[in-house]
């Protein structure tokens, strides 16, 4: 089927109204666009989940920082709309800035779980994504939302503000895909040059070597970072923005217990990637 392009909020409303109208369960994926497999994989279990589903494609400024990438970042509608068909969604929904984020004088705050990690480095970052995320929830009314572990702090956050807003939606988790080279798929990877691209597996390798050092019995929060830290210090483009050891809470943690997550975000040239891994979890890269 051929999917629908939607572009204003009045008419989102009416495409969902309608399909709960006919008692049809809508699956929701939020997307910034500039679509990888990582996006394809939440997008596939959405559509086998759920009777119909649909998604946004938003480069929601209100989530950048004034020195960040919001003017560069890759808009690249027409193939986002080709992958979007091919894996069966039935709406995409692209609103313009104007009538999504002109003019706000509401937002969604989180305290606690935003003062660690990418909070910390980019403020303001998770209030602009938990308000767009309550909006589009306030308006395509979903059953199901399908959130990556890769962007891991974002994942509790608006499981946190889903349950203390009492927004009426799942959340529902999905693992990290990665390239067979072990590099976590990201929007921001077309940014890399080819060297740079080589030694933005630093950061999968250095977080592979700290997961097998606990394997091998290593508690120590601290030992672990340091092995991270020493790997990627080996890399001349590389800049470490943080290394940490978190439980839940996203609070540091100094012995690494199982649903800890050792989090990075790490400067490659001037592109920041991010990765993660929750203790327990299967290593398959
Ligand atoms: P974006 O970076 O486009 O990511 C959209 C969704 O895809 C997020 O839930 C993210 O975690 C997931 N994702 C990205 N790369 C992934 C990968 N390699 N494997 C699995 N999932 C992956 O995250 C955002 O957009 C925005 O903050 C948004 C939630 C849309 C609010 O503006």
């Amino acid at each position: 089927m051929k999917v629908k392009l939607i572009e204003t909020i009045e008419e989102m409303r009416a495409f969902s109204k309608n399909a709960k109208s006919k008692n049809l369960s809508i699956g929701y994926v939020p997307t910034m666009g500039a679509l990888h497999d990582g996006h394809v994989s939440l997008m596939k279990k959405a559509v086998e989940q759920n009777d119909i589903a649909v998604m946004t494609i938003f480069v929601n400024p209100i989530q950048f920082g004034p020195n960040e990438d919001y003017n560069k970042y890759p808009r690249t509608l027409e193939a986002d709309l080709e992958k979007a068909e091919a894996a069966g969604i039935s709406a995409v929904f692209f609103p313009s800035a104007t009538e999504l984020t002109a003019n706000l004088y509401s937002y969604i705050d989180i305290n606690e779980l935003q003062n660690n990690l990418c909070g910390t480095k980019r403020p303001g970052h998770f209030r602009g994504v938990c308000t767009i995320v309550g909006k589009f929830f306030n308006i395509i009314q979903p059953d199901n939302a399908y959130f990556g572990k890769k962007d891991i702090q974002q994942l509790y956050i608006i499981k946190q503000m889903v349950k203390d807003l009492n927004f009426d939606v799942k959340i529902i988790p999905c693992d990290i895909v990665r390239e067979d080279d072990g590099l976590a798929m990201s929007s921001r990877n077309r940014y890399l040059s080819e060297s740079e691209r080589k030694d933005a597996l630093v950061l999968s390798q250095s977080l592979k070597k700290a997961v097998t050092l606990h394997q091998q019995g290593e508690k120590s929060s601290q030992v672990l970072i340091n092995s991270i830290r020493q790997e990627i210090e080996k890399i001349s483009s590389a800049k470490i923005d943080y290394v940490s050891i978190v439980n839940e809470q996203m609070q540091d943690v100094c012995t690494v217990e199982n649903k800890n997550i050792i989090a990075l975000a790490v400067y490659i040239g001037n592109t920041r990637l991010i990765d993660n891994h929750i203790i327990g979890e299967t290593l398959c890269f």
